[in-house]
């Protein structure tokens, strides 16, 4: 900003516009990351500005394209993804649509596994394909049917580390080396995980993808998103971004950073409290099947064992049919009637009227999820209530006989 700041030469408006909006200079750094609430920055000169605009200096001009909050987050989820760069979203969907535009054009085909979020299986049978993206959906475990998968025109192999909502482990690096072997560019949704549990970046994939809503966030109070990779292919990502707009608010930004620092402890909570509601649901009479990665009767134990830090904050179980399902959801007590997951507080969801309502019955099926699956995310509650609340519910629901 030029020198006449508060020039008494000035009109009223002038200088009120002017001294309002003088960021202080100070020598001190903050110990907690500035909310940089500015849409836009200066520039020293008009050279310097068309410079940054043109993406030949660093720095900030326009906060859709980048600003300090946002960048502060996303290289600090690079580093703990053990990736090289990163990008901010305003949304999990805003980082997994510009991923997937940064890496495929019309004519292109995609390999995923079969039960993802369903909003990333919307994105790509219903959006993606009227642009001329195809897709195929596959079963992780089934390393023969992904490799059998693959076309010439194979472009993205996309994977969840942890699935949604059926919890299935992927094995990462056997399918990650079944991609690179095609010269295919792997893209894992590592939301389900967190950094905490995997890196998937450290096992070779070219894109990671965070809802930062999740567990880095944890607290449901915001919604956001982040890419990370090598710095070739997350610039690739970050000009799709700066030219569809879905960059972070730079509140949202602050919050995840303030996220990020409790990550750990509250993980290992997260992960000891779904470990102790797992066990017990195993013993419970009505539930047909549970599914969670830190149990040997998980069907990826070994896996779950090697690649992950822990089994997690999330678990399945299957009560046979809809309706026991959702009479199970309606008689717990603790977790709000809501559909998210990796936070403070426990959920509850029923994900084929849920989470995943974009698909029909067969397309469930097809993607291994049975009508009657409760999925849940184990909150920072104390434990012993959560038992007696999943045992209380499934009394009376009459899906289980209360031990
Ligand atoms: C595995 C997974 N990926 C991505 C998303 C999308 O995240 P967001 O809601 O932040 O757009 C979700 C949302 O539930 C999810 O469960």
């Amino acid at each position: 900003m030029s020198e006449d700041t508060t020039s008494q030469s000035n009109g009223f408006s002038t200088r009120a516009i002017r001294a309002a909006s003088t960021a202080p200079v100070m020598r001190q750094r903050p110990n907690a990351v500035p909310i940089y609430q500015s849409a836009t920055f200066s520039a020293e000169d008009a050279g310097e500005l068309g410079d940054i605009l043109g993406d030949r200096v660093p720095g900030y001009a326009y906060a859709r394209i980048d600003h300090p909050t946002g960048a502060a987050m996303a290289s600090a989820i690079a580093e703990l993804e053990g990736a090289e760069a990163g990008h901010p979203f305003a949304s999990g969907m805003a980082a997994i649509h510009a991923a997937l535009l940064a890496s495929l054009s019309a004519g292109d085909h995609v390999v995923a596994t079969r039960a993802i979020y369903g909003s990333t299986q919307a994105l790509l049978q219903r959006v993606l394909a009227r642009f001329g993206i195809d897709a195929t959906f596959v079963d992780p475990t089934d390393l023969d049917a992904v490799a059998a998968a693959f076309r010439v025109r194979t472009r993205v192999l996309y994977l969840e580390t942890i699935s949604n909502p059926t919890i299935v482990v992927a094995d990462l690096e056997r399918l990650i080396g079944i991609a690179h072997e095609r010269r295919v560019r792997v893209i894992v949704d590592n939301t389900f995980a967190s950094p905490y549990l995997c890196r998937p970046a450290e096992l070779g994939a070219d894109l990671v993808v965070e809802s930062c809503t999740k567990w880095l966030g944890g607290h449901s109070d915001v919604i956001a998103g982040v890419v990370t990779g090598g710095s070739a292919a997350v610039e690739q990502v970050r000009r799709i971004a700066v030219d569809t707009g879905g960059n972070i608010e730079p509140f949202s930004a602050f919050l995840v950073l303030r996220g990020i620092m409790t990550l750990a402890v509250r993980m290992e909570r997260h992960c000891a409290s779904a470990l102790a509601v797992a066990r017990f649901l195993e013993t419970q009479p009505g539930v047909d099947r549970l599914y969670y990665p830190g149990l040997p009767s998980h069907p990826q134990y070994q896996v779950a064992q090697t690649r992950l830090r822990a089994g997690g904050g999330m678990l399945a179980f299957d009560l046979g049919s809809r309706d026991a399902a959702a009479r199970a959801i309606d008689a717990l007590r603790l977790p709000p009637r809501t559909a998210s997951l990796g936070s403070v507080h426990t959920m509850a969801v029923h994900p084929p009227s849920h989470t995943h309502r974009q698909l029909d019955d067969a397309a469930l099926a097809a993607a291994g999820i049975p009508p009657g699956l409760v999925r849940v995310s184990v909150g920072l509650e104390d434990v012993e209530d959560l038992i007696a609340d999943f045992g209380a519910a499934l009394a009376a629901s009459g899906s289980a006989v209360h031990a």
